[in-house]
């Protein structure tokens, strides 16, 4: 696949370059794809096999189930694609786990380069040499990299400047302040005789903005309380600040 000049680019690096863009290809991040606003580009690992067999991966030393992909394959695909900006990436449940933060990090640069694994990973010492930034999608364990590459790219896309509508829905959404995010409601105003809150119907946008961020804050206490911690925290440092600078 070639890629478009100058747009935000994902390089994947895979066993499986046909499942990419895969459901990326519809909706917001599919209309952004055709517009030119992103693009991407796979890389096929198996293109870096030196045997007849084109063989990627063996058994591990020491035993055990599983196979592992080879280092010389790996480091083959990594040395093809060393000059394309932004961070390398390597998705393993063994990595930092992925959030807003590093979407917002990765979006802002100029693309990423991610590395897929499957069967039981990739040999530690490439790891060791190219020294990727490693990314787990959360505490499971997935049959490849692939579908957590998927995952990270649309987390990335929809910040791209121009891909999204409104910025401001943007800004107020999930984890951009700390928070989960408030409850929505749209017509009818009554369902089922389960009507609308009140103050979202009162045109009272201080009122509205009050009543969002109270329930903003009683979801984040409630269904996460380690979010909900480290926003107190931050919120009392920013008192202290506010406080010294008086
Ligand atoms: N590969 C397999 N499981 C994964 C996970 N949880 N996150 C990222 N990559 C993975």
């Amino acid at each position: 696949m070639t890629i478009a000049s100058a747009s935000w680019t994902a390089t994947v690096l895979t066993l499986f370059p046909e499942m990419f863009p895969g459901p990326l290809a519809h909706s917001i991040a599919g209309k952004a794809l055709e517009r030119g606003d992103w693009a991407v580009d796979t890389v096929d690992i198996r293109d870096f096999a030196t045997d007849r067999h084109n063989t990627v991966d063996d058994t591990p030393f020491g035993g055990g189930a599983g196979m592992v992909m080879r280092a010389d394959v790996v480091d083959a695909a990594i040395a093809s694609v060393a000059d394309r900006p932004g961070p390398l990436v390597y998705l393993t449940p063994r990595g930092r786990p992925f959030d807003q933060a590093m979407a917002a990090d990765w979006a802002a640069g100029s693309g990423v380069t991610l590395l897929c694994g499957r069967y039981e990973g990739v040999d530690q010492r490439v790891l060791d040499k190219r020294a990727p930034l490693e990314v787990s999608l959360g505490d499971f364990v997935l049959s490849g990299g692939e579908p957590a590459a998927l995952v990270m790219l649309d987390a990335c896309v929809r910040l791209l400047p121009g891909v999204m509508g409104s910025r401001d829905s943007l800004e107020e959404e999930s984890f951009e302040r700390g928070l989960l995010e408030y409850p929505h409601y749209t017509r009818p105003a009554d369902w089922e005789g389960r009507p609308v809150p009140e103050t979202l119907l009162s045109g009272h946008h201080g009122k509205i903005a009050a009543w969002r961020r109270e329930q903003a804050e009683r979801a984040t206490e409630r269904r996460r309380p380690d979010l909900w911690s480290r926003y107190r925290d931050g919120r009392a440092m920013e008192t202290t600040k506010h406080g010294a600078a008086c």
